[in-house]
């Protein structure tokens, strides 16, 4: 695992999901001020879920509206039946790093 600096605090909106662009895509959140990282890719059919519509810790993918924790991965709606990988998040100062598999 890797630490990798993803953006800056500032770029973590409350209620707006910021893409970390690379081979598996990774999807950053703040939620109260807390940060987390999960796969970018919804399990269904492939959106972002960067792109899709925060309420509190829940994403719902834009796409067909699947619901995933944004603290856990897990699904919580069909029509997507699998979870998405989590990601440790750290910050220094006003950057933000994931904890990424090598
Ligand atoms: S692509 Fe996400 S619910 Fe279909």
């Amino acid at each position: 695992m890797t630490w990798t600096k993803a953006c800056s605090t500032s770029d973590l909106e409350e209620g707006e999901g910021f893409q970390l662009k690379q081979e598996r895509p990774i999807a950053l959140f703040n939620v109260d001020d807390e940060y987390f990282a999960i796969d970018d890719t919804c399990t269904h059919d492939e959106s972002s879920l960067a792109d899709g519509y925060v309420e509190g810790d829940v994403v719902e993918c834009g796409w067909h509206f699947a619901k995933f924790c944004i603290r856990t991965g897990a699904v919580l709606s069909l029509p997507a039946t699998c979870p998405v990988s989590t990601y440790a998040v750290k910050v220094e100062g006003d950057d933000v790093f994931v904890n990424l598999p090598d």
